[in-house]
């Protein structure tokens, strides 16, 4: 690395704290954006709190060699997720493999190397992956070695459990006391300081050719968007094919055939897509009445970063009503850190008294919202009993509030069949909880439905967010489209096609392997070897929610003896049957397979299903070998390590 980027930025980070008045920065390792979202929230926090100078810092636009002349007088802190099988978010990775690497050498050469660095440290990782936030503790260790002094304790928060918000907020008190002594720094009112400001554009309307209206980005606006399609800059992509696989009572399950012909997206089977949501019309009304925006939606905007180092997270001049719809994560349940901020705002001296108690008492917060998933309208709604809070700055939503995220979804096709075409296998996120007159809808999946319900001229009035504009008001595209890219992942079938195959996966977990047997099916037709493909496939009721009932048949037809389906159907029964039970009934067969190095495959639930799975494996190989189980778990775990064991798995 020469130092600087091509547009002449530094990529070194004491210079650039120099250049911008900095004492405090959060690098952040983030894959689906929560790190960077906590890192942000860090760097608020230390400047509200604290009187901080700070600013946060994507690892992938810096250097390292040069942490050994980061003065002792400021402070880095890492905000790390870990990602996969304990590997560390793409714009991580370079600073990983230098942090972690051999013979690592800085600039100056002192000794230890890093003696003057102060470091604080947060993971970000899911406990139901074997190496539990394996990135910020070999981080850490690095740290130490090279001599840096931690100041608190590192700190891991566990998605797998779903307290990451709690571990956060327990882990950074103590931080931010062992901090304040350390800087000698003094504890003050938290005020509320803008990084952001709203300028209304009273000279433009949003018919104004250069006004955002929903457009992710400059190409897109002048409606000559251009690839490469990723992360930064999805397709717009037309809608081919869009049905339901079933509908029974409130639960349903989509299938997409989504065209990527006319981009230059590829993948290959096993991959990701990537659906970029919009919000539903009905809570972007909710969000905009409550915050007292609603008469003035279309205003047109600017947004302006009020500090050199923070980034507006999209594209302006816009709207009020665009930004909450297509960019602002309004319908996440809300986080008791940032309600706790509003309490200055509150309409009432009662609002306020009860925003205070539930920001600052975890139990009473999670009686009273946790178990609802109340998004922040709601929240505040139920706060004040329905009075607007109209004093809450547009710009402390922005700042605290997520960004909208992109959902994933396994690539329920074969690029060998249908390489234009992405397919998706989605059930539709909609739960009745208790405590609420509504059930709560899932953003990504409830959007799908809507785009579905469109194609098909289907208006039904009983669909929620039935107002859902698709693309702007300004939308150029004829037909359904959904903005999408694609990722690319390592769960893939065999390179040799007579190598056999075992996959689990029950529910929305039986994508992939749609994909898998599309594929195999093919290679049979043309005269492929192909070797035993075995499904593990469960669902609650073999005349309610099995999906791809009639496509296993054909596959069945093109693959012959190869091919079996074996199915567990959890609801027919007087006691629950798991596709972990009929793999304990087939063990003979699969220790043999095992044995003949099939590849074994799990997609689906991660929280329990896969967990239990890879424990009922580890029996099966333990009892037909006459091996002891703990054994038997560490021969699961070298086909993991060696990719014949390989997991889809989310949750
Ligand atoms: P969201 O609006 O994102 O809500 C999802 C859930 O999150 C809700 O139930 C809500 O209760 C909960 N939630 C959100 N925030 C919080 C919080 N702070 N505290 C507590 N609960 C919270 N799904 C499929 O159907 N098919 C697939 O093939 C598929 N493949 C996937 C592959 C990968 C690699 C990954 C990571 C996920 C995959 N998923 C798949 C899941 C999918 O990405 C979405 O998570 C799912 O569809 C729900 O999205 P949504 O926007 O509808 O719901
Ligand atoms: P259940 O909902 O009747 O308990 C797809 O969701 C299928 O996976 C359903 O049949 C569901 O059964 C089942 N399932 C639920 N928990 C599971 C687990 N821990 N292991 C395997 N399958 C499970």
């Amino acid at each position: 690395a020469n130092g600087t980027t091509k547009a002449g930025k530094t990529r070194n980070i004491v210079e650039k704290m120099e250049e911008s008045g900095k004492n405090c920065v959060i690098f952040y390792g983030s894959q689906t954006g929560t790190a960077e979202d906590y890192a942000s929230r860090l760097a608020k926090e230390g400047k509200s709190r604290f009187g901080l100078e700070t600013m946060t810092a994507d690892l992938e636009e810096y250097d390292f060699e040069d942490l050994d002349s980061f003065p002792s007088d400021k402070i880095a802190m890492f905000v790390l997720a870990t990602y996969g099988e304990g590997e560390p978010t793409d714009n991580a990775v370079e600073f990983f493999e230098f942090i972690t690497g051999e013979g690592v050498s800085f600039s100056q050469g002192n000794d230890p190397p890093l003696g003057n660095l102060n470091y604080v440290a947060f993971g970000l990782g899911n406990n139901t992956y074997e190496h539990y936030n394996s990135v910020v503790r070999d981080v850490n260790k690095a740290l130490q070695s090279l001599g840096a002094n931690r100041i608190g304790d590192a700190g891991e928060g566990d998605d797998g459990a779903g307290t990451m918000e709690e571990d956060f907020l327990s882990w950074k008190e103590p931080m931010w006391a062992a901090l304040a002594e350390k800087m000698g720094l003094e504890e003050r009112e938290a005020v509320y300081e803008p990084i952001f400001e709203i300028v209304e554009r009273d000279g433009l309307t949003r018919d104004s050719p250069e006004v955002y209206l929903g457009e992710p980005n400059k190409m897109h606006l002048e409606g000559e968007a251009k690839g490469p399609f990723n992360a930064h800059n999805p397709y717009i992509a037309p809608i081919a094919e869009s049905k339901e696989l079933f509908n029974v009572k409130d639960r349903n399950c989509l299938h997409m055939e989504v065209d990527i012909s006319a981009s230059n997206l590829s993948y290959q089977t096993g991959d990701h897509i990537a659906i970029w949501p919009t919000n539903s019309g009905d809570e972007v009304d909710r969000f905009l009445d409550i915050i007292g925006l609603k008469e003035k939606r279309h205003a047109v905007i600017s947004v302006k970063a009020l500090e050199p180092t923070a980034k507006v997270p999209f594209p302006t001049p816009t709207t009020y009503d665009a930004i909450v719809r297509y960019h602002l994560e309004i319908c996440a349940p809300v986080s008791r850190q940032f309600v706790a901020s509003l309490a200055a705002f509150a309409p009432s001296e009662a609002a306020k008294a009860e925003i205070t108690k539930l920001g600052g008492d975890k139990d009473y917060f999670h009686a009273k919202t946790g178990a609802h998933l109340l998004n922040i309208a709601r929240f505040l709604e139920s706060v004040s009993g329905g009075e607007r809070w109209p004093t809450i700055p547009f710009s402390a939503m922005i700042e605290g509030l997520n960004k909208l995220q992109p959902r994933y979804y396994s690539i329920s096709s074969s690029s060998l069949v249908q390489p234009q075409k992405i397919s998706i296998t989605a059930v539709v996120d909609n739960q009745q909880l208790p405590g609420r007159n509504d059930p709560f809808r899932g953003v990504a999946t409830n959007y799908l439905y809507a785009l579905k319900q469109k194609q098909n001229g289907d208006p039904n009035p009983e669909v929620y967010g039935h107002t859902y504009e698709i693309m702007g008001p300004r939308n150029k595209y004829d037909g359904i489209h959904v903005p999408v890219h694609v990722r690319h992942s390592n769960f893939k079938l065999p390179s040799d096609p007579s190598r056999p195959v075992i996959m689990v996966g029950p529910g929305t977990g039986v994508a992939p392997f749609r994909g898998f047997l599309q594929e195999r099916a093919k290679q049979a037709q043309d005269g492929i070897d192909v070797g035993r493909t075995i499904l593990f496939y469960g669902c609650r009721k073999s005349t309610e929610d099995f999906v791809y009932r009639s496509e296993f048949e054909e596959y069945k037809k093109a693959m012959g003896d190869k091919f079996e389906l074996i199915t567990a159907f959890s609801r027919e029964g007087k006691n629950k049957v798991y596709v972990q039970h009929r793999l304990k009934e087939r063990a003979t067969e699969i220790n043999e397979l095992l044995e003949k190095k099939a590849y074994f495959y799990v997609c689906g639930d991660a929280a329990n299903m896969a967990r239990e799975v890879n424990a009922f494996l580890g029996q099966i190989i333990a009892e037909k070998r006459g091996l002891s189980e703990a054994k038997g778990e560490e021969i699961v775990k070298n086909m993991r390590a060696s990719n014949q064991y390989q997991e889809d798995v989310w949750s």
